[in-house]
């Protein structure tokens, strides 16, 4: 990884030091409480779908290292992002030996923690316009192990620009230092309609496209691809599920 972390990096005796060590929530989450926060898991093997992540989970896998950021971007609004999103970093906790970290960038339509059953008080809003906020006030256990939320936080109206901000790089910085084996996830807004998506991809190592299957047309796919570096284009996902 390039990117460097030098001039970010928290004191020795910073909170958020000790909080973004990989680990595993003290209660986990049941299969039944799994689906119905519609996430994946590990004893589902002959569910096509958890064969889908877990195909999904090796392809970014075998072009990322441990600390990429990946962003996943719906085409359009419900195509699927943020299912896929949490689906795809939920598989690749599935391994003892990595963590993941989804963060809920859709400022303005936030799902995560809502779908997680999470109520969390603070979130990446939060600590964007408060310069005092810690990484550990933000980053909240799932009750999956090794996968934490960084979820939208208090919602309002927000400049694109603030995804720009130094603060949130710092922010995933920190994460990448102190936890290396993690790999992160960020759940963007619709490419359509919103340059989000797209400065978003500013951060992110690799980008994931998600198209409804059979509701995003071939041309509105081709635009959405369009918005992204190529270097940093992965690939498209249809899903089928919306
Ligand atoms: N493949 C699928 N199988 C089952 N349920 C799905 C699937 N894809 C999406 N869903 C469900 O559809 C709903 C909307 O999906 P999602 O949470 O990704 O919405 P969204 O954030 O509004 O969409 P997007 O992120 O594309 O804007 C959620 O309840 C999600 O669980
Ligand atoms: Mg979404």
């Amino acid at each position: 990884m390039s990117r460097s972390v030098a001039d970010h990096r928290p004191s020795s005796n910073n909170v958020a030091s000790r909080f973004i060590a990989p680990r595993v929530a003290n209660t986990e989450l049941t299969p039944v409480q799994l689906e119905e926060r519609a996430t994946i898991y590990r004893g589902e093997q002959s569910r096509a779908e958890v064969d889908a992540f877990r195909d999904l989970r090796t392809r970014v896998l075998s072009v990322t290292q441990p600390g990429a950021i990946t962003l996943v971007a719906p085409v359009s609004r419900g195509s699927g992002g943020s299912y896929v999103a949490r689906n795809l970093a939920t598989a690749v906790s599935f391994d003892e030996s990595r963590s993941a970290l989804l963060v809920d960038c859709d400022l303005r339509h936030p799902s995560q923690h809502a779908t997680l059953k999470l109520s969390p008080s603070m979130g990446l809003i939060d600590y964007l316009e408060d310069r005092n906020a810690e990484a550990d006030q933000v980053i909240h256990d799932t009750g999956i192990a090794r996968l934490q939320l960084l979820p939208a936080g208090n919602s309002r109206e927000m400049a694109s620009e603030f995804l720009s901000s130094p603060r949130l790089r710092l922010l995933l910085d920190t994460v990448r230092t102190r936890s290396p084996n993690c790999h992160i996830f960020l759940d963007a807004p619709p490419v359509r309609g919103a340059p989000d998506a797209r400065i978003l991809s500013e951060l992110a190592d690799i980008v994931v496209l998600v198209a409804g299957y059979g509701r995003d047309t071939p041309s509105a796919i081709a635009q959405a691809a369009a918005d992204f570096s190529p270097g940093k284009f992965a690939g498209v996902v249809f899903n089928e599920g919306v």
